[in-house]
């Protein structure tokens, strides 16, 4: 041993004790104001080359949390941190840098794209805010773009309705791609799309995240996708992390009350079968000792309140959740 500590590299990505919290008018004739914890606190972290996935209840806060991410939404506190760079606020980089940060691919891609808008200029203009100005570079990228997720260049002069839903999904993947960013967030990338189209549009976005060295932080639903994707899994309940680990260990151990009852819920008898979630879901573990979980009633939350004092705690090696200290 030299003696040396060895400089630890920062994750790719920080996101550190986020609150996004969002005004709601109290009861009538309340003064109160209250408001509503979309994101109650949220810290995790994404490494160069993985695909960490969120899940979750409808309304827990995915959306908001990944919005904050790409910067369409301002958190009430905590921080986010890029290569271990604070990105928001008065810390953003300048707004070219700061789009090639990350990016999203939305779940209903038709929303997303401009309907009056050709392919070719849906792609473009994200070049053209960002200071690219001669007209061939602009041309050349997009058909790139346009090769790289399977479709032509040819196609570029087309309009967002002659399309299929999933060549619609490739062309809003080539829009988030177009600047080059280092992660994309998948918001539902599949979801609205055929089953029998979902397969291509996972397996494009798996082969991209290869070629072009890409990380991603993925939302979905649908945890027959989680599984096939993703490295890490994280495990929201109304605005908070209770619990994230290795994908296998939330699919094989999972520990919070929470991730149990969203795992029984899977529909696909073979992914039950491969993770033997059943025989898992069976035998309840215990809360680590001199701990309960949190939040113990995961019927009934209170999305105005703070939360009471709680922590994640590791329960093996990438594997954590979300408790609360019993008192002495
Ligand atoms: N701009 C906003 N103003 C007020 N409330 C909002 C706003 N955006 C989101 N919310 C609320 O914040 C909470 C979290 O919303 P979010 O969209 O992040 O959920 P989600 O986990 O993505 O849900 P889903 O799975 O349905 O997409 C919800 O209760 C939502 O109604
Ligand atoms: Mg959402």
């Amino acid at each position: 041993m030299s003696g040396q500590t060895m400089a630890t590299e920062p994750p790719l990505l920080e996101i550190n004790d986020l609150h996004v919290h969002f005004p709601v008018s109290g009861a009538l004739f309340s003064r109160r104001k209250q408001a509503l914890r979309a994101v109650n606190g949220v810290s995790l972290h994404l490494n160069k080359g993985e695909c960490l996935s969120i899940v979750g209840e409808s309304g827990c806060g995915k959306s908001t949390t990944a919005l904050s991410v790409i910067g369409l939404q301002a958190p009430t506190s905590g921080d986010i941190l890029f290569e271990g760079k604070s990105i928001i606020g008065a810390n953003a980089p300048p707004r070219m840098e700061r789009a090639r940060i990350a990016q999203m691919v939305f779940q209903d891609p038709y929303a997303s794209l401009n309907p009056r808008q050709t392919v070719h200029r849906s792609l473009a203009e994200p070049l053209r805010l960002h200071g690219t100005k001669s007209r061939s570079e602009i041309d050349d990228r997009v058909a790139e773009m346009l090769r790289r997720v399977g479709l032509t260049p040819e196609q570029a002069t087309r309009f967002p309705h002659e399309f299929s839903g999933g060549q619609r999904q490739r062309i809003g993947i080539a829009r988030a791609l177009i600047l080059d960013p280092h992660i994309i967030m998948l918001d539902e990338p599949v979801s609205a799309l055929d089953v029998s189209i979902r397969a291509q549009i996972i397996n494009l976005l798996l082969d991209l995240k290869e070629q072009l060295s890409l990380s991603y932080i993925m939302i979905s639903h649908d945890l027959g996708v989680v599984e096939h994707m993703s490295d890490r899994v994280a495990v929201m309940y109304f605005g908070q992390i209770v619990e994230i680990g290795h994908w296998d260990a939330i699919f094989s151990s999972p520990t919070h009350p929470y991730t149990r009852k969203l795992i029984s819920t899977i529909p696909d008898p073979d992914a039950i079968l491969q993770t033997g979630v059943k025989a898992v879901l069976r035998n309840a573990p215990p809360p680590p000792q001199g701990y309960r979980f949190y939040p113990q009633d995961i019927t009934n939350p209170d999305v105005y309140a703070a939360p009471a004092p709680s922590e994640l705690i590791s329960i093996s090696e990438d594997h954590q959740v979300r408790c609360q200290r019993l008192s002495a």
